[in-house]
């Protein structure tokens, strides 16, 4: 369980930082980095076979970052990455058993849609926030600024091509919660161990909204 609902996650941050981590020495640097930039939330992806391990440090030795795990493809990735500690899940999409899955786990969960038919096939299991992935090659702001007419409920964490420059535009619309991204963690910073950089790129998202 969580102390935290889904509609929660929209409140932690205005950016999400989308983390990849290749080693695992990388994975409590990483999360402090963010912290120490005021951004106090990470969306660890399950894309590297260290990833639980790095949930599992990150929740034991960074208890002021909420950590979460990102690309949940699986119900078995959605039960593992909850054992690990991860506080909420992402999904890139949301089959019926993956959503059953993520809601199974008892965790605050985003699950990915891209178009109209997939937010509603989300709401009609009565779960409102989502992931809109990926958003620049799926319309980007201009789709999801065409949807709270005909989806007033739906809620969204637009990721997939957003940066420092294009993130406004999504911040803007009534329906973005948040959004996602990994340029906050550059993989050439993570392998020089360069936090103070990701500390700086984390620091210029404070003026977002
Ligand atoms: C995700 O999992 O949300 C995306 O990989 C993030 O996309 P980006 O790398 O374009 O920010």
């Amino acid at each position: 369980m969580s102390d935290l609902t889904s509609t929660d996650l929209f409140d932690l941050s205005p950016v999400v930082p989308v983390v990849v981590v290749d080693t695992l020495d990388q994975a409590v640097p990483v999360a402090r980095a963010l912290a120490d930039g005021g951004v106090p939330v990470v969306e660890l992806t399950l894309r590297t076979s260290v990833a639980l391990d790095a949930i599992r440090a990150i929740a034991a030795e960074v208890p002021e970052v909420v950590i979460g795990a990102g690309t949940v493809t699986s119900p078995a990735l959605a039960k593992q990455a909850a054992e690990a500690g991860a506080r909420f899940l992402v999904s890139p999409g949301a089959t019926p058993s993956l959503l059953a899955a993520m809601r199974e786990t008892g965790l605050p969960f985003l699950p990915g849609t891209a178009t109209v038919s997939e937010a509603l096939a989300v709401l009609e299991t009565g779960h409102t926030a989502m992931k809109f992935f990926p958003a620049e090659a799926s319309g980007g702001a201009k789709f999801l600024g065409s949807l709270p007419s005909v989806l007033p409920d739906a809620r969204f964490c637009p990721t997939g091509g957003i940066t420092l420059a294009n993130a406004p535009s999504y911040l803007g619309l009534a329906n973005v919660g948040c959004v996602g991204g990994s340029w906050l963690t550059p993989a050439d910073a993570l392998a020089a161990g360069d936090w103070d950089r990701v500390t700086a790129l984390a620091a210029a998202t404070a003026a977002l909204r």
